[in-house]
Formats: structure tokens, C-alpha cells, sequence
């Protein structure tokens, strides 16, 4: 989808109804002004991140709670304090499922919090259908990242992703990516290319978190 797609679309979940926030570099590329979403009553939702590793979820879910003022969660890491053990250690000893299982009981349980969090899901959180299906129900705005594989494999630390100790981290992520997009559009009530923000700001990341921040909130959209 590209940004004049994005502007013709109503906002909602699923593949068309995705809002592009921003697609590109372009200063007029951002298409929707989210009030659509302040609407929809956006500031007492969850904000949840979801999309590929490496792609920031964590630290800018961290900035965008601080503009919302609101607390942040990241599943990753109350999958770790559960389970007493770090991602890779978790997935040795038990397995990836045990890890999936756990991270549906994290995910559900602070999607079932009342006060309104920014949560930074696990890149693979998607692929499990009672994950779509909760964050699809919860009160919740799903906000999916977005970067090709070749900008997350030359900024992702393999060494703390099981799943890219391969030899191969861009194939690896070029693999998921084709096998999750479905999954992350199944989610999704906005997507934001990341790529930008990095080409145009000394702080990506603070600026993507403001980015945000105005989506949900419906404040005018400034693109980076
Ligand atoms: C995974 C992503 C990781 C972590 C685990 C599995 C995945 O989280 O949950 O290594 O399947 O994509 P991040 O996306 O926060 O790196």
C-alpha cells in the first residue's frame, strides 16, 4: 500500500484497513490525520507495537509511554522475570513453545490491565491466533513497525534472538517477514515505516515516539 492508498482507506484492522502512517521520506507523506483514532476513543486504549525484531519496539515503546505518560511493558522482559531465565537460555531449555505459551499468558494479561499501557510485543507474538484474536478484542491500539530486512539484520544483535543465530540473520528476518505480514495486517490498525526516521533525525527513535504519539492522539501528524 503507498501513501495516497493509505489516505482512501477507512481505519480499522486488517489489511484495508490499515492507516499508513507514514510509507515514505517524503514531508507530505503523512496521508491521515489520526483523529479517526482519537474517535475511537485512542487514549484509553492499550497501544501495543507489534513488528518485526530489532525494529524498536522496545525503546520506542519506551519514549512513547513517557509522551503519553503512561507505563510501558515490554512482554520480552516479563517473559524473562516468569520464567527466571533470558530469551535464548528459555528457548534452549524448553523449548520455543514453552517460550509462545508464556508469552500469550504475559500478552493476555497485561492486555487485560484497565489503565491504559504501551506494550512492546514479541516480534513473534502474531503467530499465535489467541494472540490475534486478544489483541484484535482488547481495548487496544495495535501499531505494527515496519522495516525491510536488510535495514533490521544490519542493526539487530543475533546474539539475544534464538531465532537469528544462524549464519544468516538477513534471510532469516526476509523469511519471517514473508511468513508474518499477513499476520501483523491481520492486527494492525496503523502501520509506520521506520526507515525514514532514520534517514532524516539525529533521534529516530524520540521522533517515531512522537510520531506516534500524534497518531493515537489525533494531534496534527508532523513526517520525519
Ligand atoms: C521473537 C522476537 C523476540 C523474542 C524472541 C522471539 C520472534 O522479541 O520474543 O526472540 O519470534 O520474532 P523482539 O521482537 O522484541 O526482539
Amino acid at each position: 500500500m503507498t501513501a495516497g492508498d493509505a489516505a482512501a482507506v477507512p481505519a480499522g484492522r486488517g489489511p484495508a484497513g490499515i492507516v499508513v502512517a507514514c510509507s515514505g521520506p517524503s514531508p507530505t507523506a503523512a496521508p491521515r490525520p489520526a483523529d479517526a483514532m482519537a474517535d475511537q476513543g485512542a487514549r484509553d486504549r492499550h497501544v501495543v507495537l507489534v513488528g518485526l525484531m530489532g525494529v524498536g519496539k522496545s525503546t520506542v515503546g519506551r519514549r512513547l509511554a513517557k509522551e503519553l505518560a503512561r507505563p510501558f511493558a515490554d512482554v520480552d522482559e516479563q517473559v524473562e522475570l516468569r520464567a527466571g531465565l533470558v530469551i535464548p537460555r528459555l528457548f534452549e531449555e524448553r523449548g520455543e513453545e514453552a517460550f509462545r505459551t508464556l508469552e500469550a499468558e504475559v500478552l493476555a494479561d497485561l492486555l487485560d490491565r484497565p489503565e491504559p499501557l504501551v506494550v512492546a510485543a514479541g516480534g513473534g507474538a502474531v503467530t499465535r491466533a489467541e494472540n490475534r484474536a486478544r489483541l484484535r478484542a482488547a481495548r487496544a491500539v495495535v501499531v505494527w513497525l515496519q522495516a525491510s530486512p536488510a535495514f533490521l539484520a544490519a542493526r539487530t544483535d543475533p546474539t539475544h534472538r534464538p531465532l537469528l543465530a544462524g549464519d544468516d540473520p538477513a534471510g532469516a528476518l526476509a523469511r519471517l517477514l514473508a511468513e508474518r505480514r499477513p499476520l501483523y495486517e491481520e492486527v494492525a490498525d496503523l502501520a509506520v515505516d521506520v526507515e525514514p526516521f532514520h534517514q532524516g533525525d539525529e533521534k529516530p527513535k524520540r521522533a517515531l515516539a512522537r510520531h506516534i504519539a500524534a497518531l493515537v492522539t489525533g494531534t496534527p501528524v508532523a513526517s520525519p
